[in-house]
């Protein structure tokens, strides 16, 4: 099996997390939650997005969050910006790293963001290029890479096209979305070789959401294709509110617990996540979406709940 020797783990519970959660996260759980999540060692976590409040209210508070966080040396905490108003925004509440966001899927793009994929990119076009000036780091996400709620199966090659117009834009990183969890290993497989084609595989993140439990198996497939950096939430939290049915990231701990099984190196702690995991589903008053988490937590405290004292 090829596997990379170390992997970069992009921590995104605080935004893809809460972001579908039916409870509101207070601001100052937010910020512990994320500080937290630093001290386990991640890299980078974002922590939230500047879109209309009215249609994801859960991240309303992102300038808040920002302001309040403990930022420490190392880590890059980077929000979803849609459009110039986003950028504004972010810009102000003192962002360093934006991640910008579009789709595969012409249906889902209007739905997520009430326009055409081509208006997107030109709206990105400027986005990017005001980031660019002030040195801030860009993220690209493109979603539905591996199926699409409303259309079904989307053209790897259309994948292809979309992530090469990020790169074109300026974008440092391109993160490929399974926004419905619906892949399986040899589509992503066949699906990161299609893009790779266009975009330096180091460049190349994938955000799998584990709807159907096929996250594990597509991550050692696309490790395979020579990607190094994988998207996860902790506790498998969240989902996309524009795609029904589509259940959280992949979560973190599983996505750990097999990294330090294989021997591959992330500089996260796997006993320190599960502390983590632990605050935040006590917080939300859930048990956690990851196998890892229900086996360890479980076996440590037997429930998991709104009862308990977090760590
Ligand atoms: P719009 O509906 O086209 O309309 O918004 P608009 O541009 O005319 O603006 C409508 C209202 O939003 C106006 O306010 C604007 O001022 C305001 P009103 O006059 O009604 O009071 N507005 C904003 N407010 C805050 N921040 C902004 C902003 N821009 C306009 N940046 C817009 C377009 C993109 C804003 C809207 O459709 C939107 O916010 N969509 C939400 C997108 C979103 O957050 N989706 C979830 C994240 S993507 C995801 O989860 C997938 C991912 O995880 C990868 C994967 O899994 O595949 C990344
Ligand atoms: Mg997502």
């Amino acid at each position: 099996m090829r596997l990379p020797s170390t992997v970069k783990l992009v921590e995104v519970g605080p935004r893809d997390g809460l972001q579908n959660e039916a409870a509101t996260v207070p601001t100052e759980v937010k910020v512990d939650f994320i500080r937290r999540l630093g001290e386990a060692g991640f890299n980078v976590i974002e922590v939230g997005s500047f879109v209309s409040e009215k249609r994801v209210p859960q991240m309303a508070d992102t300038a808040e969050v920002l302001a309040q966080i403990p930022w420490r040396d190392g880590i890059a905490y980077p929000v979803l910006v849609p459009n110039m108003v986003g950028l504004d925004a972010a810009l102000t509440a003192g962002a360093r790293e934006i991640a910008v966001f579009t789709a595969a899927s012409e249906t889902f793009c209007q739905r997520n963001l009430n326009c055409s994929v081509a208006e997107s990119l030109d709206g990105y076009a400027r986005v990017c290029a005001a980031a660019k000036e002030r040195g801030i780091w860009i993220r690209g996400y493109v979603s539905c890479t591996l199926g699409c709620p409303f259309e079904g199966d989307i053209p790897r090659e259309k994948v292809a096209k979309v992530a090469a117009s990020f790169l074109r834009l300026g974008c440092d990183e391109i993160s490929l979305g399974d926004t419905i969890g619906i892949g399986t290993p040899g589509k992503a497989q066949a699906m990161v070789q299609a893009v790779a084609e266009k975009v330096p595989r180091e460049r190349l993140a994938v955000h799998f959401h584990d709807t159907y439990g096929q996250a594990l198996a597509n991550l050692l497939a696309v490790f395979e294709r020579g990607i190094a950096i994988v998207d996860g939430s902790v506790a498998g939290l969240g989902g996309c509110p524009f795609a029904e049915g589509a259940t959280g990231n992949v979560a973190t701990e599983d996505v750990l617990y097999m990294l330090d099984g294989l021997g591959v190196r992330t500089g996260v702690s796997l006993e320190k996540v599960l502390a983590v995991c632990r605050f935040v589903t006590s917080h939300l008053g859930r048990a956690p979406a990851s196998r890892v988490g229900v086996a360890f937590l479980g076996r440590q405290t037997n429930t998991i709940g709104p009862a308990q004292t977090p760590v």
